[in-house]
């Protein structure tokens, strides 16, 4: 979602800017714009459209921009259509500004401050800009003004502000939605997100919610709404400089898919000690582990699907009540929530909103959290009592990949640990478990090298309308998350099914071609499964088998196959999820599509 940058220094700020929302692109965006310090004339100048980021270069191609301050925001509509006048930045008086979220009670604004007449757009946020010019009007004392308007708003907010005749300085404050900043040689910068950062710096603070930030070139200062000054408490990215480059694939989802070894490795590294689960280093108490009666885990999308995969292997290893709720509907939904429940928050970006929202509703109910996040220092992360970051890296494609497998082999660390001090599994069986865990890079390397394999699979599918991908037990979780991934970067409809269940209704819609993804990597219910893939074939199904390697049967050669490599079953949701990004990948990029940017997508779900 809407992507924002700011920047004062002593370099010209517009490529610093182009650059900085051209790496912001993956939230998911549908305009660009920028407003610039023009200190010769005493204004800001503002250049926009509708488009993409390469528009609004060319739009600002022969303009003579000589500026070393400047704001920048890539929009994803949600108060008035995309068109070039509902861009951001929004002007109004002296002030210009833009904002990510959204301000609940603008329409009451409206009213109280009479604006109706005033207004050229359609969005909130030149409501916002409006009443910060109302109140910047009556003292010209921009604090002041920044911090009776936020008095006024509701909703969430991240606001970032230039007054034209404040030359050089930028002003900013947040509700929930997350401004990262930082200070160097360069000067002083800050962004929606650290990514926009990470080429220029390794050390970034969070900006505290209703916390006004200004910025100069030089300077970085923060007060809380009662005037005292705040201290930023800077953090160190462990992000490589260039790992938010495509370093040589034609889209970061597969890069990031190629990076899941090494990824999944980095998130294992340093969290077992002589072979047995050990989170000290991240100031996790046994306590938290021995202290719950019940889980429930709140997460969206991927995230939720790797909740899924954790509702299973805590049922088979530790045989404790555990929800997997999705954010959104948590609140609504009436959870039995006390304090013997561990929340768990799962979230690549640490910044969704329903993940966020739902996690505090947990903690006001009186749960224990515990975060899985891969962003440092986001909202979810500084919510939680406990967190565990993902070590993997940036992931830029708005399909999240690497995110997944590492959220996984963190929920695979955390069974292991529970049944560690719980006293289900001896020392030697939990030492079994870990060696076999840490084979999982290994394995997932020698599926990546058979990468080609599955673009043949993929080949086969390019042209469906319509696909059901079947199994049963973990495989049908596994296969949720599968469907998920080829539905949203190829526009396939994609319909996950426990295979079982496709007698009872689903089955009708199976005739001629239609083509069918099984999956078969659980032996105890390998036959069952093998009955319900026959039932679809004969019915006509294509059928493309992807089938764990030592369950491979003379009859299971009829199919396309693809074979994966073993390992002990209840770790297969390894090998068999990269055979199905890959699969979701290759259909995607073969039909020319944005695989990083699908339509209507955002990287960042920052609105409810
Ligand atoms: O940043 P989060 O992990 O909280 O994001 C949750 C979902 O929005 C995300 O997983 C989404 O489903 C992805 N596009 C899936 O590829």
């Amino acid at each position: 979602m809407c992507g924002i940058i700011g920047y004062t220094g002593s370099k010209q700020v517009k490529p610093i800017i182009i650059d900085a929302l051209t790496t912001l692109e993956y939230r998911g965006y549908d305009s660009a714009g920028m407003a610039v310090c023009n200190n010769q004339k005493n204004r800001t100048d503002v250049y926009k459209c509708a488009g993409r980021v390469r528009d609004l270069e060319k739009k600002c191609e022969f303009k003579d921009i000589d500026s070393t301050c400047g704001i920048g925001h890539t929009r994803w509509a949600t108060h008035g259509g995309v068109c070039d006048t509902n861009a951001h930045p929004h002007s109004v008086g002296k002030v210009t500004l833009v904002h990510n979220g959204i301000i609940e009670n603008y329409k009451d604004l409206i009213d109280e401050f009479d604006l109706s007449s005033a207004l050229t757009s359609e969005t909130d946020t030149e409501v916002a800009a409006a009443v910060l010019d109302h109140f910047y009007e009556k003292g010209h004392d921009a604090k002041k003004a920044v911090k009776s308007a936020v008095k006024k708003l509701k909703g969430t907010f991240a606001l970032v502000i230039m007054f034209s005749d404040i030359p050089d300085v930028i002003y900013s404050i947040r509700n929930v939605s997350p401004i990262v900043a930082t200070l160097s040689e360069e000067g002083a910068m800050l962004a929606s997100d650290n990514t926009a950062l990470c080429r220029f710096t390794d050390r970034y603070f969070v900006v505290p919610e209703y916390t006004i930030v200004e910025l100069k070139k030089d300077k970085v200062t923060m007060w809380d709404l009662n005037d005292n000054e705040i201290t930023p408490q800077y953090l160190t990215m462990d992000w490589e400089k260039n790992s938010a480059e495509k370093n040589g694939y034609p889209f970061y989802m597969e890069k990031e898919i190629m990076e899941q070894p090494k990824a999944i490795r980095d998130t294992i590294s340093g969290r077992t000690r002589a072979g047995i689960p050990n989170f000290e280093a991240d100031h996790i108490p046994d306590s938290l582990f021995t202290g719950c009666e019940r889980i429930c885990v709140v997460a969206c999308g991927t995230a939720m699907h790797a909740g899924l995969v954790f509702q299973a292997l805590v049922k088979s290893r530790l045989n404790m009540h555990i929800d997997v709720e999705l954010a959104s509907e948590f609140m609504y939904s009436d959870p039995v929530i006390d304090e013997k429940t561990l929340v768990i928050a799962v979230s690549q970006s640490g910044e969704t909103i329903d993940t966020l929202e739902a996690l505090k509703y947990a903690r006001r109910k009186g749960a224990k959290s515990l975060s899985i996040i891969n962003v440092k220092g986001s909202s979810i992360a500084r919510e939680s009592d406990y967190v565990l970051y993902t070590n993997a890296g940036p992931e830029i494609a708005v399909a999240s990949t690497k995110a997944y497998t590492t959220q996984l082999a963190l929920f695979y660390l955390i069974v292991y640990k529970m049944a560690h001090i719980r006293g289900v599994l001896s020392d030697d069986e939990i030492r079994e478990c870990i060696r076999n865990l840490k084979r999982v890079p290994e394995v997932v390397s020698s599926v990546l090298d058979e990468k080609n394999a599955v673009h043949v699979i993929a080949r086969g599918v390019l042209d469906a309308k319509d696909l059901f991908m079947i199994g049963r037990g973990l495989d049908y979780s596994i296969l949720m998350e599968g469907s998920l991934k080829l539905k949203e970067v190829s526009y396939i409809h994609s319909e996950a099914y426990a295979s079982g269940e496709l007698k009872h209704g689903p089955i009708a819609l199976i005739t001629d071609n239609t083509p069918v993804v099984a999956l078969v990597t659980q032996e105890r219910i390998m036959s069952k499964e093998l009955s319900n893939i026959r039932e679809v074939r004969s019915r006509g199904a294509d059928v493309a088998l992807f089938i764990k390697a030592d369950l491979i049967q003379s009859s299971t050669r009829e199919f396309d196959t693809f074979v994966l490599p073993n390992l002990p079953d209840e770790l297969m949701v390894f090998p068999a999820s990269v055979a199905l990004q890959l699969l979701a990948y290759y259909v995607s990029s073969d039909k020319g599509f944005d695989v990083d940017k699908p339509r209507n997508l955002a990287k960042v779900v920052t609105v409810e």
